[in-house]
């Protein structure tokens, strides 16, 4: 029993020196591309993608101590090094307006198919669950995506 243990602490330990298959990177960021910084999007919205999508689709992620600790750290930077791909909030303004759209259209389909947040996530973050007010609006993006398109474009009406 003794030696079992001994082995099982001597491969966890080797574990934890093992190459990383997936890391997690962070380069330096201009905060005005944030979607925290787009005046159009309003707070009741802001407020659902920090506390059930940030953590994987943005650079602001909150390491768990467990997401620190190999095999967890790899499968943590494996989904949000994909995650960030399809979705990253911290480039939010370096997108342009039709991927915007698409971006917010396809994120509330996920949350009312239950897709996003992912199910492992929601079972480690309670405050992730989303309630019917919150998938609503979420629903509410595109639309204030379509808003701050129009603005923008009168804006530039308006300057030329
Ligand atoms: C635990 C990490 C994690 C969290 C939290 C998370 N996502 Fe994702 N999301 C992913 C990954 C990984 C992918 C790409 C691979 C896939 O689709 O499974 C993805 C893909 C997506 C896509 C594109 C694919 C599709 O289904 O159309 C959208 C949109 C999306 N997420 C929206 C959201 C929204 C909105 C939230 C918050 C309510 C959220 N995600 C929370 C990890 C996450």
């Amino acid at each position: 029993m003794k030696a079992a243990a001994a082995i099982a602490f001597l491969a966890f330990v080797i574990l934890q020196m093992a190459p990383a298959p997936y890391q997690l990177s962070s380069a330096p960021l201009d905060p005005r591309a944030a979607i925290s910084a787009d005046p159009d999007i309003p707070y009741h919205i802001q407020s659902v993608l920090r506390r059930a999508c940030m953590d994987c689709h943005s650079q602001e992620t909150r390491v768990p101590w467990y997401g620190r600790v190999a095999p967890a750290s790899w499968l943590l930077a494996k989904d949000v090094t994909e995650a960030r791909l399809v979705m990253d909030l911290s480039h939010w303004g370096d997108r342009p307006a039709a991927g915007r759209l698409a971006l917010s259209s396809a994120a509330c389909a996920a949350v009312k198919e239950s897709k996003m947040p992912k199910p492992q996530y929601r079972m480690m973050h309670p405050e992730a669950r989303l309630s019917p007010q919150d998938i609503e609006a979420l629903c509410g993006w595109p639309k204030a995506v379509l808003a701050s398109i129009a603005r923008q474009k009168s804006l530039s009406a308006a300057s030329r």
